[in-house]
């Protein structure tokens, strides 16, 4: 007999680990395998902005006493045109705030809380594959240290990300695939530096998108729109520190430089497949949907899905209901598109578009919206209440 569980979970990302987390709060028991090692996971620099549902999350999973801690509360945000600033007051508008706390710190605090627990955490597995996801005793299959593994479940979730095995197992003409990739991607930079301004910075400018950002009170992260395939080697620090100047620039304020850290260049893409169940393997996160980063959505989408994933598992375990399982890919795909919408919506609006015929006149179009945005009551909540995160469902 192979060892068995009752969710295998495919991918340790903040995905998996947070419905190992939450699965185990139920007395559900998981494996989780992860296809690299915990110094690598530990350090992968993503994300940085928790809407209140993900803090909400970290908490359930007894992960959150360290970002409560060290998280940073952001209230507003600045949105900065033709070189001046406007204040979107999250607080104001929606009553809620965001916080700053990186990824890998989420995802490091995750592991320590499955590790304390004894809860089994399979890292640098190879050659993963699902087996049996039409019938009633999946399993999967791997290979550790060279060594052939077999794991009889229940379920398999899988959250190995956009590059993963989950989202091929199922049968191609089963699956619908929603795709756009866009002609731009973000240069992206950590540095050493305190940031410029107490709340993240939005530019619009003419020469292309600017985001200042940061990671604590010592930490800045910051973005240029480039191209998607931008040679990384044509950027010394000097030219990145004066691009940024220049982007971000406005009255009142001076863009502080220091030590970059660590840069690189990521292709933006929207990215939808329907359903994110079969039979018996259920999608979450990147594995299912990939947003554009402008709306700062990518890990919030995640840990919406596997909270309701860990809900519907909850209510199969505890009361033999299969109802929200059956719902699971309905719900997860209204929220996902709303938010696939938002993010196309940030990105189109705060971007420079080259393409001809119209860039002109979309570049007017661009500035009035933002205009609009900023100046009117309704255009701001609408994206406050957006960017703070809607409900679960
Ligand atoms: P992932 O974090 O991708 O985790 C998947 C895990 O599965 C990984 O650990 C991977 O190693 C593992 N895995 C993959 N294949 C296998 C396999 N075959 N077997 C076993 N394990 C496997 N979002 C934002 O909101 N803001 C940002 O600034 C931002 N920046 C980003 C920068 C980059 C370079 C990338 C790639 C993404 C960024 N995102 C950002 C998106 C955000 O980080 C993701 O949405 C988030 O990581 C999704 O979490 P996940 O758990 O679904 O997937
Ligand atoms: C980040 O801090 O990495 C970040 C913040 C906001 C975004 C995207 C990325 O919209």
């Amino acid at each position: 007999m192979p060892p068995r569980t009752q969710v295998a979970i495919i991918g340790a990302g903040p995905a998996g680990l947070m419905l190992g987390a939450l699965l185990a709060r139920h007395g559900i028991a998981s494996v989780i395998l992860e296809a690299r090692s915990r110094t690598y996971i530990e350090h992968r620099i993503r994300a940085g902005v928790l809407e209140q549902g993900t803090i909400d999350a970290m908490d359930e999973a007894g992960a959150g006493a360290r970002m409560h801690q060290q998280g940073l509360v952001h209230e507003g945000t600045i949105l900065r045109f033709g070189g001046r600033s406007h204040r979107i007051d999250f607080r104001a508008l929606t009553g809620k705030a965001v916080m700053i706390y990186s990824q890998h710190e989420l995802v490091r605090d995750l592991v320590a809380v499955r590790i304390a627990a004894g809860d089994p955490l399979e890292l640098e597995v190879e050659d993963v594959t699902l087996d049996g996801i039409e019938t009633r005793k999946p399993c999967v299959r791997f290979r550790r240290a060279g060594q052939p593994h077999e794991l009889a479940c229940d379920f398999i979730a899988g959250c190995d990300g956009f590059h993963g095995v989950s989202r091929a197992a199922i049968p191609a003409d089963r699956l619908r695939v929603f795709e756009h990739d866009y002609p731009f991607g973000w240069l992206g930079i950590l540095a050493d530096v305190a940031p410029s301004s107490p709340e993240l910075v939005y530019a619009h400018h003419d020469r292309g998108f600017a985001l200042l950002s940061m990671r604590s009170p010592s930490v800045s992260r910051l973005y240029l729109q480039c191209a998607p395939d931008e040679d990384l080697a044509a950027w010394s620090d000097d030219r990145i520190w004066s691009e940024l100047a220049i982007r971000l620039g406005a009255d009142d304020f001076t863009l502080a430089t220091g030590p970059i850290t660590q840069r690189s260049v990521t292709p933006m893409r929207s990215f939808v497949a329907e359903p994110m169940r079969h039979g018996r393997l259920f999608l979450a996160g990147d594995a299912a949907h990939i947003v554009p980063p402008t709306g700062a959505k990518g890990l919030n989408l995640a840990i919406a899905d596997v909270r309701l994933l860990a809900e519907a598992l909850a209510a199969f375990y505890g009361r033999g209901d299969a109802t929200l399982l059956d719902a699971y890919s309905e719900l997860c795909l209204r929220r996902v598109w709303k938010v696939e919408r938002f993010s196309a919506w940030m990105t189109q609006l705060l971007h420079r578009h080259d393409a001809p015929p119209g860039a002109e006149l979309g570049h007017r179009l661009q500035l009035a919206e933002l205009d609009y945005v900023t100046s009117s009551h309704a255009a701001a909540t609408t994206l406050a209440e957006n960017y703070v995160g809607l409900p679960l469902r």
